[in-house]
C-alpha cells in the first residue's frame, strides 16, 4: 500500500513511525512533514490544506490511503472533496466527512448533538451578538468560574474561563460584539464549570464498528503544577490510573456508543478517530468536547502502545471491517515529554541547531517542530521534540524521558519536570 500522511507535528511523526513498521506498506509520503517524518518516509512540500496539490500528489504517487492528522483539512471537507472526485473517490481516507468533523468544528453543533443523543455534558446555552443581553443575564444565573467557548476553530485558544462575573461579562462582550476570535466567536457557548480530573478517550470507528483505544492524560499549561498559559500540550501519559475499567466501561456505554449511534441516525459518515475529551467528576464521565482527530501529544503515547499493525487497522476502517480485527495493546505505561522553544507559547525563536539526537537510548524521539537544513536538524516551532518512553511503572517511564530530555540540546530548550507527578501522588493516596 502507498500511504500519504497529512500534517507536520509530533502526532504525524508518531503515525509515520507506526505505519513505517507495517508489513502492508510499500511507500510512505508525508505532506508537509518534518525532520522526523523524513526518517520514516518521503516529505513532500505541500500544505495539509491544499486539496488541489494533494490531489495531484495522490495521482502522481499512486496513493492508496490518506491519513489525515490535523483538524483543518477535515473541517474544510477533505473527505467530501475526495469522494466527489471521479479520480479520487476510491482512495481510503482516514478521517470523518465534513459533517462529522463538525463535532470539532462547531462547539454549538457538538453540544446540540450531545443533548440530542443524551450524552452527559455540562449544562449550556449558546449566544450571538443579537442575543448578547440574554447571554449577560445567563451568566448571572451561573456560579464562578465561568466557561466561555468560541464556537469555531480557534487553534486551542478559543476557551476562556474567567473567575469573576465582571470578567466573564467583559469577555462575552468582546467575543460577541468585538469579534475577539473573528468569525470563530460569532457564536459563543457558555457552560457550567465542571469540577473533576480531565482525561481523553480515543475511539477508532469505521462507521459501523469501533475500537476503544488506550486513554491518555495530557498537560496543557506551560508551567509546572499546571499553571500559566495554555499550550498545545507539554506531555502526556497512557494509561490513566484513575480511568479504571469501570470508568472506561461507563465512557463506552454512555458516550462512545451513543455518539456512534447518533452519527448513524443523522447519516453522518465517520471513518476515523473520535477524540473524547472528558471530565471525571467523582467517577462519572462528562464530555468536555469532541475532536475529529487524534490529539497531540496524546498520539505519542497512544500509538506506541498499539501492537496491532496500524495499516491493517486503517484498512479495516476503510472497508468497514473493524469487527474482524483484534486490537492488541501494550500493557506497559507510556509517557511523553515535550521539549519546547524558550518563550513558547508566546514569542520564541526558530532555527536553533538540535544536537545529540543520535545519543538517545531507551526512548522514542518524535519530532514536533523541526526541519532539516544543510544536513542539520533545526527547531521550527514552539513544540520541538516529544520524548516517549515505556515503563512498568510511571516513575520508570518518566525517568527515561527526563534523562533523555537533558541529553538533547538546543538553545533555550524548556520542558516541564512534573509530567505524571500528580497521577503518581493520586496513586500513592489510593494505595
Ligand atoms: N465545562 C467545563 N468545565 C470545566 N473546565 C472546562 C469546561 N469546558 C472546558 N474546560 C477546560 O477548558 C479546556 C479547553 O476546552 P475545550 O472544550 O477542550 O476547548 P479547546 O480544546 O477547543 O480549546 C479543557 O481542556 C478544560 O480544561
Ligand atoms: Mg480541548
Amino acid at each position: 500500500m502507498n500511504v500519504l500522511i497529512l500534517g507536520n507535528g509530533g502526532r504525524e511523526h508518531a503515525f509515520a513511525y507506526k505505519i513505517s513498521q507495517s508489513k502492508k506498506l510499500s511507500n510512505l509520503y508525508i505532506a508537509p512533514g518534518n525532520a522526523g517524518t523524513a526518517l520514516c518516509g518521503t516529505n513532500m512540500g505541500i500544505a495539509a490544506t491544499d486539496f488541489e496539490a494533494i490531489k495531484n500528489l495522490v495521482w502522481e504517487k499512486d496513493i492508496d490511503m490518506v491519513v489525515v492528522g490535523p483538524e483543518d483539512p477535515l473541517v474544510n471537507g477533505i473527505y467530501d472533496f475526495f469522494k466527489a472526485d471521479e479520480v479520487l473517490k476510491d482512495i481510503a481516507i482516514i478521517g470523518p466527512s465534513k459533517a462529522g468533523a463538525q463535532l470539532e468544528g462547531s462547539k454549538d453543533f457538538s453540544k446540540e448533538f450531545m443533548i440530542r443523543h443524551n450524552i452527559p455534558t455540562a449544562r449550556y446555552q449558546t449566544f450571538t451578538a443579537a442575543t448578547l443581553q440574554e447571554g449577560l443575564k445567563f451568566l448571572e444565573t451561573l456560579n464562578p468560574p465561568y466557561v466561555l467557548k468560541a464556537d469555531g476553530l480557534a487553534a486551542g485558544k478559543g476557551v476562556i474561563i474567567p473567575e469573576t462575573l465582571a470578567k466573564a461579562k467583559k469577555e462575552l462582550t468582546e467575543m460577541l460584539a468585538n469579534a475577539k476570535f473573528g468569525s470563530a466567536s460569532a457564536k459563543v457557548v457558555i457552560e457550567e464549570f465542571l469540577k473533576g480530573i480531565e482525561l481523553s478517550v480515543f475511539v477508532l470507528t469505521d462507521g459501523q464498528h469501533y475500537k476503544i483505544l488506550p486513554a491518555a492524560k495530557d498537560y496543557k499549561r506551560i508551567g509546572e503544577g499546571d499553571i500559566g498559559l495554555n499550550t498545545g500540550g507539554m506531555g502526556a501519559v497512557s494509561p490513566v490510573p484513575f480511568a479504571d475499567t469501570t470508568f472506561i466501561k461507563k465512557v463506552e456505554e454512555r458516550v462512545a456508543i451513543p455518539t456512534l449511534k447518533g452519527l448513524q441516525q443523522e447519516n453522518i459518515i465517520y471513518k476515523g478517530f473520535i477524540f473524547i475529551g472528558l471530565m471525571n467528576c467523582g467517577g462519572e464521565p462528562y464530555v468536555i468536547e469532541y475532536n475529529c482527530r487524534m490529539g497531540d501529544p496524546e498520539t505519542e503515547v497512544v500509538l506506541p502502545r498499539i501492537k496491532t499493525d496500524l495499516l491493517e487497522l486503517f484498512e479495516a476502517v476503510a472497508n468497514e471491517k473493524l469487527d474482524t480485527i483484534d486490537l492488541e495493546v501494550d500493557e506497559r505505561i507510556a509517557t511523553t515529554l515535550m521539549l519546547v522553544s524558550g518563550g513558547y507559547p508566546e514569542e520564541y525563536e526558530k532555527n536553533k541547531v538540535i544536537s545529540n539526537l543520535d545519543k538517545i537510548k531507551d526512548s522514542i524521539v518524535f519530532h514536533a517542530g523541526t526541519k532539516i537544513e544543510n544536513e542539520q536538524v533545526l527547531t521550527n516551532g514552539g513544540r520541538v521534540i516529544a520524548i516517549t518512553s515505556f515503563g512498568n511503572s510511571m516513575e520508570e517511564a518518566i525517568s527515561k524521558s527526563m534523562k533523555n530530555a537533558e541529553i538533547i540540546s538546543y538553545d533555550k530548550k524548556y520542558y516541564r519536570k512534573d509530567i505524571g507527578k500528580d497521577l503518581m501522588k493520586l496513586e500513592k493516596q489510593a494505595n
